[in-house]
């Protein structure tokens, strides 16, 4: 089923315990590290996600053998062997379906020089350039497609040699810090990556590269160095880390649903940024080596305040839709200033039409609080504003419709069975699009 919807009953305070999966953002790259491996390895705690699913395919289009096996617990081992690739292009369509299919560009440079793909995809908040990431390839002596004009979609690189270079990364970025390290990895002599963004994804990277025989120091700190090695011999099990985004998400499902919730397997500091902002907020959040609760006082009054997105140790941008959300159903009014992507808003629209009184001003939503949402007909405009709009007919009274679901499951792993299980009224409607009987 292509486009189906969920169809969520809300009103139930969500109660119990949930495990949150691997990272969907740290997996990503670390399948394409894989790729670099001259043995193999096998990847635990795998998340059971579509942007999974599509990563593995291209893997495979390019030659690597990968076989998933499904744990008794439900979780997913990759056992992945690269050794049969046989093409540095990567230029089917599945590599536009997301955005981390570029870090083949890093990976396959890494490997063997060379690297042909297609331009990627992913949520559409804007421009999404890749320049950063091109800048630095040159300067590592790669030649082929210009920042200045990617011919026709497919990005073409090669580099005889590859070298170290001294990068400095004039905005922080995820990506190209990340695909950076990997083509680095391999290149010959040194290399810095100077202003290197720190998200626990970056330093997940890093140890998988560390451990497939990589040699990395700093990542988690503004200056990662990275000396080249001839070879990475790979044969080793790594672990993914718990996904801090997943975990933020169910932390807001529980508050705006006035539940009570303990979100396990995961690493509590990573949670701080909105850990802090709930606890002024005035929820409680008890924290263990590996858990959080996450609990209120119903006598108590929730207060607004006011956010501002940022690279680690920041208030992420993946939980401020979800963040919204919590805002709307507080006293007062919030503000959330979205300095990372330029336009992050799209959703807003869809949470107007639940009640939500947001005004957006460029960059800034001035969100004043409400009393409730109202159930809707709405719209998954991407991958975080739909778990948002998730968390918001969970919390409004009667029956709400999600549509392009499919967007909400790229990045969260059994959301339907992970809600259920904390007592909400969830399920999936056949392709039930009214938008499209609206057109009509
Ligand atoms: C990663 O995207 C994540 N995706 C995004 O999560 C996340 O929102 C983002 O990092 C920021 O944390 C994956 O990891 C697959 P960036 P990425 O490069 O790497 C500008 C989700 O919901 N920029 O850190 O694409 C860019 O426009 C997704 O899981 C350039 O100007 O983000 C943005 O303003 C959505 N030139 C800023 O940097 C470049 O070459 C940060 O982007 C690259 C980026």
């Amino acid at each position: 089923m292509d486009s189906y919807s969920y169809k969520i009953t809300g009103g139930k305070p969500l109660k119990g315990h949930i495990n949150i999966s691997g990272s969907k953002n740290a997996v990503l790259g670390i399948l394409a590290a894989s790729m670099m491996i001259d043995g193999t390895c096998t990847l635990e705690n795998v998340p059971d996600i579509s942007d999974v699913h599509v990563m593995v395919k291209i893997c495979e289009s390019i030659g690597a053998k990968i076989e998933t096996e499904l744990t008794p617990e439900g979780s997913v081992t990759l056992h992945i062997d690269p050794r049969g690739i046989d093409t540095y292009e990567a230029t089917g369509p599945s590599v536009s379906k997301i955005r981390a299919s570029y870090y083949l560009l890093g990976a396959l440079l890494g490997r063997g020089g060379k690297a042909s793909l297609r331009m990627p995809g992913g949520c559409d908040f804007g421009q999404r350039p890749i320049d950063l990431h091109l800048k630095a390839f040159r300067q590592m002596g790669a030649k082929g497609a210009d920042f200045r004009n990617i011919n026709g979609g497919i990005i073409s690189l090669h580099a005889d040699p590859l070298r170290g270079a001294s990068i400095f990364l004039d905005i922080v970025s995820v990506g190209a810090t990340i695909n950076i390290m990997l083509a680095a990895s391999k290149a010959q002599g040194k290399t810095t990556i100077v202003n290197a963004a720190k998200e626990p994804h970056i330093v997940d990277v890093a140890n998988f590269l560390n451990s497939m025989g990589a040699k990395i120091k700093g990542a988690g700190t503004d200056t990662i160095k990275i000396t080249g090695v001839d070879k990475l011999p790979g044969n080793f099990t790594y672990s993914i880390i718990p996904d801090q985004i997943e975990a933020g998400t169910y932390m807001i499902a529980a508050a705006v649903t006035n539940g009570d919730v303990t979100i396990h397997n995961i690493i509590p500091t990573h949670m701080d940024p909105l850990s802090s902002k709930m606890r002024e907020m005035g929820y409680s959040i008890d924290e263990g080596d590996d858990y959080l609760r996450v609990y209120r006082d119903p006598e108590e009054p929730v207060w607004g305040t006011n956010v501002k997105t940022a690279p680690y140790p920041g208030f992420p941008t993946d939980l401020q839709p979800q963040t919204v959300v919590l805002l709307c159903l507080s006293e007062g009014q919030s503000k959330m200033d979205e300095d990372v992507w330029e336009n992050r808003y799209q959703y807003i629209p869809e949470l107007q039409r639940m009640g939500a009184n947001i005004s957006i001003f460029d960059h800034i939503a001035l969100i004043n609080g409400i009393d409730h949402f109202s159930s809707a007909q709405v719209k998954a405009t991407d991958l975080r504003a739909g778990a948002a709009l998730v968390c918001a007919a969970l919390a409004a009274d009667g029956t709400s419709y999600i549509d392009e679901a499919r967007r909400i499951d790229r990045g969260y792993e059994k959301i339907v069975d992970k809600l259920r299980s904390l007592g909400a009224d969830i399920e999936i409607a056949g392709s039930l699009n009214l938008y499209e009987d609206k057109e009509a």
